[in-house]
């Protein structure tokens, strides 16, 4: 084992596998495509799941590559030696091709071969999954290692907690795992038998048996067909191999040594220095990748694009906590670009808006930050309506604000942030609720914009079919929408046109959308259309209606773009039948 930079260590492990007949794959997107339970891509099987359960993969059933993730669990650990928010994860697959022998014989091979990594056996130990009620004990794997020379003592068996993966949300794939570990203390020193508790022993690998199906009811059931992948975090493996830290490889370095110029200060001087410093590396990094991909997105106050500001806003902060006086993000984000840009062309191809996007995010957000925490510092108190007003007036985000009271001692109800949040939300009619609750992906602007179509197509679908036409139903994702609506007939090639283009043509007068709060007679007197039963949300005894300028009025709880223009384009996919007098209609915008 000698060193290894970060491109070397992508470089081998996918040259390892292409020579056991994978097909190497691109990066998917850090946006997940047709996935509106996640925010982000956290796993390379992440993007793979519809071959998991069996759909075929155009690059056949082995398959390898290095996958952008971004894990936002762990934000505020980050500053510490080991967290990362953006990492790069390698992993190989089977798509119900090789299982057990092969995937552990290959992950050995590739570790111990002096030809590959080289690493020092007697570093070495493993788990495998101990068993229980959804699933036996995995002896299988167990006898592979043993075969391998990896001595019982360094083979746990472990529980679930320990050994199964996934889903990645709430129901998918999963099945139980082999991971394996490496010692990171004294070569001289390694323990007789593997123990959970000792950070020494860092885990670089992990070889999922993905023959399960979690379902909604918590059951499990077996897969189609046995897949097996794995996942190595690239920072993390390559940091070992180099016998130092995550933020010591050589991909940080340059950026690091950036900060260092920027701020005047050294890494590795004090605590509180060197925290800030991979706050910005990593924060800076996450934001280039997220900004600069192939599906890239914009600061916003939602979804994905709320993470995005987050991160921007954090590292602002910090920049100035040790001294950056001018603005930073831009260069720094250079410096990413030319160390990932080979890797990854997309952050080249992007570039432009990137910088354009952090510089505007961090202008915005630098003289107000100043002005804000001014207003912080003569704070006696923190409380939820403070917070909010931190929000509203300096664009503080809720986090920013608890993080800024945890270093006082202050403590803040978020709850009372979150119902001021929504208070001023209904007066000021605008499209971020639930933001910050669990369900982040579910109001992400791409969903909003699918929300007021959905008002838009049926409103059209009124004025060309008639008004008995009444929405049934309707379904939306990030990637489409579906409306369900009564008729008796199939829509010919004529109406479909005329309906998108009286959509189109709504969208393109850019039309300011609104909501007034009625009580249902007054609704109906002002000829509202809509589902007359318990859905809306109901504020006091009155219903919200949405007026999108004077083209549609429809009961709805929003939330809704604040002018049409921001719909995009519309476009009819498919008009079919769903039971007798009922159509359903399949949209994209974009
Ligand atoms: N999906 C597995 C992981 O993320 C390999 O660890």
């Amino acid at each position: 084992m000698g060193n290894v930079t970060t491109n070397e260590m992508r470089e081998k492990f996918l040259k390892f596998f292409k020579e056991k007949g994978h097909t190497i794959i691109p990066s998917a997107s850090l946006i997940p495509e047709n996935d509106p339970t996640v925010l982000f891509t956290t796993a390379g099987m992440h993007p793979l799941v519809p071959y998991l359960l069996g759909e075929t993969h155009p690059g056949g059933k082995r398959l390898a590559d290095a996958q952008k993730c971004i894990r936002t669990g762990d934000i505020d650990e980050v500053g510490d030696a080991t967290h990362l928010t953006f990492f790069e994860m390698l992993g190989n697959w089977s798509l119900g091709d090789y299982f057990k022998k092969e995937a552990i014989e290959w992950s050995y091979e590739f570790l111990m071969s002096k030809q590959w990594l080289g690493l020092d056996v007697n570093r070495l130990a493993v788990s495998v999954f101990e068993g229980d009620k959804d699933a036996p004990l995995d002896m299988e794997a167990f006898d592979i290692w043993k075969r391998l020379g990896i001595p019982e003592a360094r083979i746990a068996k472990l529980p679930k907690k320990n050994n199964w993966w996934g889903p990645a949300g709430e129901t998918g794939p999963c099945g139980p795992d082999t991971e394996i570990f490496y010692w990171t203390g004294d070569p001289e020193k390694v323990p007789a038998s593997f123990n959970d508790d000792n950070a020494l022993w860092v885990e670089i690998w992990n070889n999922v048996f993905m023959q399960y199906f979690k379902n909604k009811d918590g059951s499990f059931e077996p897969l189609k067909q046995m897949n097996v992948d794995t996942g190595m975090g690239l920072e993390r493996t390559t940091a070992i191999l180099n016998n130092t830290q995550v933020y010591s490889i050589d991909v940080f370095q340059p950026i690091i040594a950036l900060i260092e110029t920027l701020s005047g200060k050294k890494y590795g001087t004090d605590t509180e220095t060197t925290r800030a410093m991979r706050i910005i590396a990593d924060h800076i990094r996450a934001a280039t990748f997220i900004i600069g991909d192939q599906r890239g997105i914009a600061p916003s106050n939602v979804g994905q694009g709320y993470v995005l500001r987050r991160l921007i806003r954090r590292a602002v902060r910090y920049g100035k906590l040790i001294g950056i006086t001018d603005h930073f993000a831009v260069s720094v984000a250079e410096e990413v670009i030319k160390q990932f840009g080979g890797a990854y062309p997309e952050l080249k191809t992007n570039s432009e808006r990137v910088k354009t996007e952090l510089a505007t995010e961090e202008k915005k957000f630098s003289v107000a930050l100043d002005k804000g925490l001014k207003e912080f510092s003569k704070l006696l108190q923190v409380d939820g309506k403070v917070a909010f007003d931190l929000y509203q007036s300096y664009g503080f985000p809720i986090e920013l604000t608890e993080e800024l009271s945890r270093e006082r001692g202050f403590s803040i109800d978020k709850k009372v942030f979150e119902e001021e949040f929504k208070k001023h939300q209904d007066l000021s009619r605008t499209a971020s609720a639930g933001v910050f609750k669990g369900g982040l992906a579910d109001n992400s602007e791409e969903v909003t914009k699918y929300h007021t179509a959905t008002h838009l197509l049926n409103q059209a679908l009124h004025m060309v079919l008639g008004n008995h036409v009444a929405q049934r139903g309707s379904n939306i994702t990030k990637e489409r929408m579906r409306f369900d609506f009564s008729h008796p007939t199939k829509m010919t090639p004529e109406e479909i046109k005329k309906t998108e283009d009286i959509v189109n043509d709504v969208i393109k007068r850019d039309l300011p959308v609104h909501f007034e709060l009625l009580t249902m007679e007054e609704a109906r007197a002002k000829g509202a259309i809509g589902v007359f039963e318990d859905k809306y949300e109901k504020l006091g005894n009155k219903v919200k209606v949405y007026f999108i300028g004077d083209f549609s009025k429809e009961m709805c709880g929003g939330p809704h773009v604040e002018h049409t223009g921001a719909i995009g384009t519309f476009k009819i996919q498919k008009e079919e039948a769903v039971s007798a007098g009922v159509r359903r209609i399949r949209a994209v915008v974009s």
